[in-house]
């Protein structure tokens, strides 16, 4: 698939069908996931895959984002210690969040070209998450990607193109 036609074709999917998604498929994005920039190429992203519908059901008890009931979700955590020891305080407080956004965003588009629906979702009780998926203590789940199949593909909300980007200096306008 085109990248483009991926980057605009993805929509968050908050309602899916019944239907489980294989390990191979599941794998297939965690390889989309690790293959994504991180900050030094630090690589401390550590991804929980969840499929058992009990932990699910518990997983969404304690995540008031992750919504549509989908049967399965990719939880991905940093190694806060790991993050700390190689890229100090801005390794654990700032490169490890945006290196879990790159991994979200390249499992989003790769699903998206294998014809399965995603959510990345925040609104979750970090702690909760944790005890539910056995956590170590510095181990933190920083975001969840449902995975499914979608049973409806939601309408694109815009993109205000004019009101995001600015050339040369913000308000610049483009002379060329
Ligand atoms: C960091 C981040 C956190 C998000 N958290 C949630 C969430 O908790 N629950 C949810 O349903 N959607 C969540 N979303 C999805 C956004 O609502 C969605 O990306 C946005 O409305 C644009 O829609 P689109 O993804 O279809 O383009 C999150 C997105 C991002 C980037």
């Amino acid at each position: 698939m085109d990248v483009m036609a991926a980057i605009k074709g993805r929509r968050s999917v908050r309602k899916f069908t019944g239907q489980p998604v294989g390990k191979e498929a599941l794998l297939k994005l965690l390889d989309a996931a690790v293959w994504a920039p991180s900050g030094g190429n630090a690589q401390t992203w550590r991804f929980v895959v969840v499929t058992d519908p009990e932990r699910m059901r518990r997983l969404r008890m304690v995540s008031p984002g992750l919504l549509g009931r989908p049967p399965a979700a990719i939880v991905i955590a940093q190694d806060l210690a790991l993050a700390e020891r190689k890229g100090g305080k801005m390794g654990k407080e700032s490169l490890a969040k945006m290196d879990s956004a790159m991994a979200a965003q390249n499992i989003l588009l790769a699903a998206y070209e294998m014809g399965l629906g995603t959510c990345v979702v925040a609104s979750f009780h970090p702690g909760a998450v944790g005890r539910i998926l056995k956590l170590p203590d510095h181990i933190l789940p920083q975001l969840i990607v449902s995975v499914g199949h979608p049973a409806a593909n939601p309408p694109p909300p815009p993109r205000k193109f004019e009101e995001l980007i600015w050339w040369e200096t913000y308000g610049g306008q483009d002379c060329s």
